[in-house]
């Protein structure tokens, strides 16, 4: 990014106290979606380049990015540079966004100064909470918070305020409400009453907060915190890309939110980790394994968790998340389910590891989030909790460098056929 986004809002966000130096901002304007010269005004109509046909895109850079970087032949992924093993281990959430949308890492005044602006937005309209007992307590929990960080937008008086910087304050409003959405929905579904998010936690606490009406043991919250971080960004994936189409449009930020939530939902993206929580239950025992998995292969079914379009190597983040679900599984008495996962994961690689099929992030994200006390259908919900940071920064780096993302069909049909009418056919 060419300015320091978080910095510019904090500058004027009232949480913040006035005597942290904030440094100079450099911040390009917002880039017009139109072409920097006009071609009718050319008098060499420009050639465009023969398009390329790239079926879902894989072979396609069709932005830049300085906030995550992967290496899927080597299994590496970095934010700014920074390992990602490095920041499960020793940093935090909050630390990570700050990190992602300023691309340095910030010093203590910093941090706290982010902290605390995200805690002052915690909160959501009385009218929000009065749509939720209105949802059907069936209701599919991507499906309540798809609809949530649309109507967000219908109550912020900055939604379509034109701009990066009010763009950048939608952003801070965004990550901080979404846990609220996501924790009082099921709190509606389960029968009980909503608990206010608590302006003196983290992210992650405030999140178990709400969700259980009690606060979370340390160890719980950094499980969670540890969980945000891995997730929060990732390239140019499906949810990411179709995020910067919305805002590329020069459209707002909760509409670009919205289009994110509902491509995450998928179970080739984000849905995946549900998933695999319903492949555990189902398999049941360790005794099933081995003849589940063999028979999905066999039938060359999917195995849920493993596989991903840009790691043809181990998932970075699956590497410390399968230690720490480890931990977590033992800590809360629920080693069998991390052994089944372990044994599924041995006669995968066993199979697949010619064609680069390893365990994705999703895969140990399952037990982790289960060891949490989480509940399966509310997977996909967490993932969009923290990818909210990376899909709200990528789309300020779209604002930016703007420029409306079109790229062509290849048509397939019929040339030159008839109209026929009505009556006739
Ligand atoms: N289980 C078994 N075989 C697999 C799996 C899997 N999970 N994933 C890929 N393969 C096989 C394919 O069938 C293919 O076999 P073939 O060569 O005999 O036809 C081969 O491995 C190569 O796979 P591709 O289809 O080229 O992989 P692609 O890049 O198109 O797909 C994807 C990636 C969509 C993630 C796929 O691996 C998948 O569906 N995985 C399961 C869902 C999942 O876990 N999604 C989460 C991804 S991570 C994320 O979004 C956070």
């Amino acid at each position: 990014m060419q300015c320091s986004f978080l910095e510019a809002v904090l500058r004027n966000h009232p949480a913040v106290p006035s005597q942290i130096p904030l440094p100079t901002l450099t911040m390009s304007s917002l880039a017009s979606s139109a072409p920097a010269t006009n071609p009718s005004m050319s008098t060499t109509p420009a050639t465009p380049a023969a398009p390329i046909f790239d079926k879902g895109l894989g072979n396609t850079i069709a932005a830049t990015t300085q906030m995550s970087f992967i290496d899927g032949g080597k299994g590496v992924l970095e934010y700014v540079g920074i390992d990602i093993d490095s920041l499960a281990r020793y940093s935090t959430y909050e630390e990570t966004v700050f990190l992602l949308w300023n691309t340095k890492l910030p010093d203590a005044a910093q941090l706290r100064a982010l902290s605390s602006a995200l805690q002052s937005e915690y909160e959501i309209p009385d009218a929000i909470y009065d749509m939720i007992r209105s949802f059907p307590t069936t209701a599919v929990p991507m499906h309540a918070l798809r609809t949530l960080v649309s109507a967000l937008g219908l109550h912020d008086v900055e939604a379509d305020a034109d701009g990066i910087e009010a763009s950048k304050r939608k952003a801070l409003r965004l990550v901080a409400k979404t846990p609220t959405l996501i924790a009082n929905f099921d709190r509606h579904r389960s029968g009980k009453a909503f608990v206010r998010p608590n302006p003196s936690f983290d992210i992650a606490t405030n999140f178990l907060w709400m969700l259980n009406g009690e606060k979370p043991t340390a160890a719980m919250a950094r499980g969670l915190d540890v969980c945000l971080i891995l997730h929060a960004d990732h390239g140019l994936n499906a949810s990411t890309f179709a995020a910067r189409v919305t805002i590329a449009t020069l459209s707002d930020l909760y509409s670009a939110m919205t289009t994110a939530v509902g491509t995450l939902k998928g179970p080739l993206h984000g849905g995946a980790n549900e998933e695999v929580m319903i492949m555990l239950d189902e398999i049941g025992s360790m005794e099933k394994v081995e003849a589940f998995v063999q028979d999905k292969l066999e039938r060359k079914e999917l195995i849920m968790g493993f596989g991903h379009r840009v790691y043809k190597a181990y998932d970075p983040r699956a590497t410390y998340l399968k230690t720490f679900a480890k931990q977590i599984a033992t800590d809360t008495g629920n080693l069998k389910l991390f052994e089944m996962s372990q044994k599924i994961e041995e006669i995968v690689i066993a199979a697949k590891a010619d064609k680069g099929i390893f365990p994705n992030v999703d895969f140990y994200s399952a037990t982790t989030y289960h060891c949490l006390g989480i509940k399966t259908d509310l997977f996909t919900c967490m993932f969009a909790m923290s990818r909210m940071s990376g899909w709200c920064g990528h789309c300020i780096e779209q604002l930016e460098d703007n420029r409306l993302i079109r790229p062509q069909a290849k048509y397939t049909g019929p040339h030159g056929a008839a109209y026929v009418e009505l009556s006739k056919r």
